[in-house]
Parts: C-alpha cells; sequence; structure tokens
C-alpha cells in the first residue's frame, strides 16, 4: 500500500472539569492511506469530533501524535499547522463554522484565497463548480446567514474540498440533509476518491452512510473497535 495520508498513535484527550478528569479519548491508532473512506461511529458524547479535531490538528491531544503527509502536525508552529491543514486537509465541521457576512461564493473560495496561489477568475470557477457539484449554483450569491440549515452544510462540504484535500475530515457532514442530497455528497466523495485518491474520514449516525464505506470504526470507552 501506498504511504499513509494520515496517521495517528497512542492518542489521547482527557479534558478536565474543575479537579475531576474526564477521560474523553484514550489510546487510539489509525492509519489512513490514500483513496481510502472510513466512518467514524459511536454514542453521542463519546469523543468522535474531539477526535476529529485531533486528527485535523485544530485541538492538542493529552498524549500521543498525528502524522500528516509525514509531519507531526502537533509539533508544527500555529502558522506551519494552518498552512498544512490548508494544504493537505478538508474540514467538514460539525456546526460549519462559516462566514454568516459572506456569500456561498466567498465561503467557498476562502480556502483558495488563503493559499493564494490563483488568481481571482480561477477561484471563483473553482467555488462555482463545486458549489453545482452540491446543488447549489441557484444559491451563489446568498449570504450564509439567508441559507438553510442544509443548503449551510452543504457550502461547508464545497468549502473543504475546493482546495483539493488529499484527505477530508468530516463530521457528520450528511446530518442536515434529506436522502437525496445526502446521497449526492457521497457520491462526490465516491468521485474524489476515484479521480485523486481522496482519502475521507468521517463521523456518521446515518448506517447508510456508513455502509458506504470501506472501514467502519466505533469509538467505545474512549477506543477505537473495528465493526
Ligand atoms: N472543551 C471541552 N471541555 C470539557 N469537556 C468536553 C469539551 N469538549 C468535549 N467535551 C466532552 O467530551 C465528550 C466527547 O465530546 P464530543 O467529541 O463532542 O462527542 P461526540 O462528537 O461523539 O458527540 C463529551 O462528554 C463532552 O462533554
Ligand atoms: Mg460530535
Amino acid at each position: 500500500m501506498s504511504n499513509p495520508v494520515l496517521m495517528c498513535k497512542g492518542l489521547a484527550k482527557t479534558y478536565l472539569d474543575g479537579a475531576t478528569k474526564i477521560e474523553v479519548l484514550k489510546q487510539m491508532d489509525l492509519t489512513v492511506h490514500a483513496s481510502e473512506m472510513i466512518a467514524i461511529v459511536g454514542a453521542s458524547g463519546s469523543g468522535k469530533s474531539t477526535f476529529l479535531h485531533l486528527l485535523g490538528g485544530l485541538d492538542r491531544p493529552t498524549e500521543g501524535t498525528v502524522i500528516l503527509n509525514g509531519k507531526n502536525i502537533h509539533q508544527l508552529s500555529e502558522a506551519e499547522k494552518c498552512r498544512a491543514r490548508n494544504q493537505y486537509l478538508g474540514f467538514v465541521y460539525q456546526f460549519h463554522h462559516l462566514l454568516p457576512e459572506f456569500s456561498a461564493l466567498e465561503n467557498v473560495s476562502m480556502p483558495l484565497l488563503i493559499r493564494g496561489e490563483l488568481d481571482l477568475k480561477v477561484m471563483v470557477a473553482k467555488a462555482t463548480h463545486l458549489l453545482e457539484q452540491v446543488g447549489l449554483q441557484h444559491r451563489l450569491q446568498h449570504r450564509l446567514g439567508q441559507l438553510s440549515g442544509g443548503e449551510r452544510q452543504r457550502v461547508a462540504i464545497a468549502r473543504a474540498l475546493v482546495a483539493e484535500p488529499v484527505c477530508v475530515l468530516a463530521d457528520e457532514p450528511t446530518g442536515n440533509l434529506d436522502p437525496h442530497n445526502a446521497e449526492k455528497v457521497l457520491q462526490l466523495f465516491f468521485e474524489l476518491q476515484q479521480a485523486r485518491q481522496t482519502s475521507v474520514v468521517m463521523v456518521t449516525h446515518d448506517p447508510l452512510v456508513a455502509k458506504c464505506a470501506q472501514r467502519v470504526l466505533r469509538i467505545e470507552d474512549g477506543r477505537l473497535i473495528a465493526e
């Protein structure tokens, strides 16, 4: 198999609630190869979002390492970490983190603007194409505040994919979508998997979505268990 795209070893996260320690994750190991699709399932509060945030370098682990494209992401400076994330990862947050005052098109263009390699016309064309692929061609100029929950979720997915990440980390990407749009998003993931060997790690509650993955892992009692 090819080199892993993303890997974690001995990953652990403990929160402190006053004097009480909450051990959310204990000793998680995972290796993600190119073009793999992995579903993460588990009860609410089991630590799925925490795990994804650690994998994406958005939060610091209490212990353990995360290797993204050969580098320990938690040893990078803040600026290097941002660059690595922008270059290799596409993150679909559970609660979107979009910019409400900006249009759908501007939100989706943002990762490309940050990367700063393309001219504006190309950026707009790429962002428009992605929004078309998630069925939002008629909402390009709408401000985020004017969109429904499901539409916002699709904007978040378009934003995560626009800069052609090697790995997509998606936190319940179909959680607010009707079956038709959920299917469309999965189809998009499959196309990227085929065309660019994009790997996808997604948290999901939906058994049908999990069934599409090559591997399903459950977080239980702070550990990762193969289903
Ligand atoms: N910043 C935090 N401080 C303290 N506890 C937290 C924090 N973030 C999450 N938790 C706790 O960690 C557990 C896992 O949360 P989370 O990863 O969001 O679960 P899931 O995504 O599986 O529903 C929950 O019990 C939650 O209350
Ligand atoms: Mg969650």
